[in-house]
């Protein structure tokens, strides 16, 4: 069946539960000296922004939408981050999510542990990226299921408390996959790409990532971090901030620019899917997320590719063959690749085109780290 749940993708080394431990420690670590040494961002008027697209707007509902079209391209281009606001998700579908979201991690840990990843696998409650017992931990735990096409979904690790979370979420997430894919179809439209399937197939799947971080007093961004810094691997993630208290950071300028979400806005951001089909046209760009040293913080990436059974590569209507800078690699191949390296800064994983790496039988012969270590 070419929409068979893809199995045994690899998962992550097991960890203790951040939330668990953040519980147990004791109250008079919370000294001024220590809460002094958390960074505070500039206000948010003094730092640029990320742009802002209106997919109404885009979709030309009530005009606009060829300066939105621009507005997008520049975000793709210049950014690789943007917020999307007028997404045309009721309101209540994101309420209702983060109402859930907030409601399972505040459940007893003996209950979100009953939905813990197996060895080896990467849906659950648990923790991804942990390669090796040397690695510095982030810190935060997290809950990955993956949820388009529906045939993808393992209904036995979907949280059955709080009560509504399975509709919700798959409510959440059929409202989330259109709105990747009504944003492909316009990154088509502006790479003047005719077959518009060849991106929107890039939101045919799509995985969940619940993301908990709980308050550290000692946070302090060079030691202790939400999650590393690294570009997504995936094709387009849309973010939801939980919880009121903002942590993700962007790498631009050779600075990090915090990201302050607008209500009921998402968080964009082009993946390296992306970038290997525009040939670097669009860029991932690196984020992080950084802990508050006051309060617990939650956040929801849908990250959407393509289905197994399909590649990633440079698009041929767009990107001439000799200009092509990486090779076609199976969604397959690239999905394992991917979930056996750790987050690592800017990291793209498919061999470069531009080396001596070029036969399928020189590829088979990298072992997994080497591969995953090359950077772009
Ligand atoms: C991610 C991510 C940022 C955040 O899950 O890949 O970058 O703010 N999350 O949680
Ligand atoms: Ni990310």
């Amino acid at each position: 069946m070419d929409d068979a749940k893809p199995r045994h993708l690899g998962g992550s080394l097991p960890v203790p539960n951040v939330q668990d431990l953040a519980a147990r420690r004791d109250e008079l670590t919370l000294t001024p000296t220590l809460l002094d040494r958390v960074p505070t961002p500039l206000p948010a008027k003094e730092q640029e922004q990320i742009p802002v697209v209106d997919l109404g707007r885009l979709l030309d509902l009530a005009g606009g939408r060829e300066e939105e079209a621009a507005r997008l391209r520049w975000a793709c281009e210049n950014w690789g981050f943007f917020q999307v606001v007028n997404h045309g998700t009721p309101e209540e579908t994101v309420e209702e999510m983060k109402r859930n979201v907030m409601g399972f991690f505040a459940l007893p840990l003996a209950e979100k542990a009953a939905l813990a990843q197996e060895p080896g696998e990467i849906e659950g409650y648990g923790q991804a990226f942990v390669v090796s017992e040397e690695q510095t931990l982030d810190w935060a735990d997290m809950f990955f299921l993956l949820t388009q096409p529906p045939s993808y979904r393992d209904l036995r690790l979907w949280p059955s408390n709080p009560p509504t979370s399975k509709n919700c979420l798959e409510n959440y997430s059929a409202e989330v996959q259109r709105v990747a894919g009504e944003l492909l179809r316009a990154m088509a439209e502006n790479l003047g790409a005719r077959d518009h399937s060849d991106m929107t197939r890039l939101a045919a799947s799509q995985a969940v990532r619940m993301n908990y971080c709980p308050p550290c007093p000692e946070a302090h961004v060079d030691r202790l971090l939400g999650l590393s810094p690294h570009s997504d691997a995936v094709a387009l993630t849309l973010l939801l901030q939980v919880s009121p208290v903002p942590g993700l950071q962007i790498r631009r300028n050779g600075g990090w620019v915090p990201v302050m979400p607008l209500p009921g806005a998402l968080v964009v951001n082009v993946g390296d899917v992306v970038e290997v089909l525009t040939n670097g046209k669009y860029k991932s760009v690196e984020h992080r997320a950084v802990v508050n040293a006051r309060e617990q913080r939650m956040s929801t990436a849908a990250f959407h590719g393509a289905k197994f059974g399909g590649t990633y590569g440079p698009l041929k209507e767009v990107v001439k063959e000799e200009e092509a800078r990486y090779r076609s690699v199976s969604v397959e191949e690239y999905t394992k690749l991917m979930l056996s390296s750790k987050l690592d800064g800017k990291n793209i994983i498919i061999v470069p085109k531009v080396n001596e790496l070029k036969t399928e039988e020189s590829l088979a012969k990298l072992s997994v780290a080497t591969l995953a270590s090359l950077k772009q």
